[in-house]
């Protein structure tokens, strides 16, 4: 069974303090889709996350790169960008399996290329516009309330 919670994000610093709230949620790693359209807010959620952890460069989404890794206070975390995925088998090339296998906490933008290739989510964070704000959808697998 899976827990949904659902919330208005009405901008993008409200969008990196969900980040900031769920990189508490998973202090021990775990698995975390973000989903959406281009310009949705996925980086921004991610930017949130990796500054709550007090990480202080620039944060951008490796989109050719596919992977940026983040060493932070004993954390482990990885970003991936899988929208310039042309085969998801380029996934056993860059060794997934060892990224997904640790303790790290994997931020996956456009989990969706790697469709069948990735075992299942902890949690999905769907996100969609709505006008200048965001609707978020929170489906995870323990009660994880976005208006907490
Ligand atoms: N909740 C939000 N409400 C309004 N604007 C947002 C929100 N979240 C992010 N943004 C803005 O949307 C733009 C695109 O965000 P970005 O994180 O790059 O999207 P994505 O990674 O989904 O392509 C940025 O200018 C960012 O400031
Ligand atoms: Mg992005």
């Amino acid at each position: 069974m899976k827990y949904h919670s659902k919330g208005v994000v009405n901008s993008a610093e409200a969008m990196m303090v969900l980040g900031g709230q769920i990189a508490d949620h998973f202090p021990h790693g775990g698995l975390v889709f973000l989903k959406g359209d281009l310009g949705v807010g996925k980086t921004t959620l991610v930017r949130g996350l990796l500054r709550h952890l007090g990480f202080k460069g620039t944060v951008k989404s490796p989109t050719y790169a596919l992977v940026e890794p983040y060493h932070i206070k004993g954390r482990d975390l990885y970003h991936f960008d899988l929208y310039r995925l042309a085969d998801p088998e380029e996934l056993e090339y860059m060794g997934i399996r060892d990224y997904l296998s640790s303790s790290a906490l994997c931020l996956i933008e456009w989990p969706e290329k790697a469709h069948g290739f990735l075992p299942p989510e902890n949690l999905s964070v769907l996100v969609e516009h709505d006008d200048e704000a965001r609707n978020v959808h929170l489906i995870s697998d323990d009660s994880f309330d976005i208006n907490q």
